[in-house]
């Protein structure tokens, strides 16, 4: 398991599909508490707070949060000052790495870029 996210209307699932490399896991309202024991990348879409919640249940899990190695956030820039939001109050809460974004499901250069961040996230962490 390298991706952990979740995807309201389908933006980020896309991505995820897209990268193609990694396992990953989708978590929805029903169930969010599943541990994960191994270092994964967290991907999270932003909207309203009664919306992202299943996050933060996440991420109070087991110990999810200590093996989470990054956050990236997808987004749209119309919501300028709130791009991202969630993305970065998750990094803040839990004190883990923003470790990019993107806009929708992503490009493709933005999907080689990532793809290399969650190599070296997953990998760097399994070391230590
Ligand atoms: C109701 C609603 C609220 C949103 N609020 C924000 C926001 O505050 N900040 C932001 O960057 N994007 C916001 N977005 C954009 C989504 O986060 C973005 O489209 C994302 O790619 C959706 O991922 P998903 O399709 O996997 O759910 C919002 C979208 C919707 C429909």
């Amino acid at each position: 398991m390298k991706i952990v996210f979740f995807s309201v209307t389908g933006n980020v699932r896309r991505f995820v599909k897209d990268l193609a490399d990694f396992s990953s896991l989708e978590i929805t309202q029903t169930n969010p508490f599943i541990e994960v024991n191994q270092p994964f990348v967290f991907i999270a879409p932003a909207y309203e707070k009664e919306v992202t919640e299943i996050a933060w249940d996440f991420m109070e899990t087991g110990n999810n949060a200590q093996y989470c190695c990054g956050i990236i956030g997808s987004g749209n820039l119309n919501f300028s000052d709130l791009y991202i939001y969630t993305a970065k109050d998750l990094a803040r809460d839990f004190d883990i790495p923003l470790l990019d974004d993107f806009e929708a499901f992503g490009t493709a250069k933005e999907r080689e870029r990532i793809k290399e961040k969650i190599y070296a996230c997953t990998e760097s962490n399994q070391e230590s």
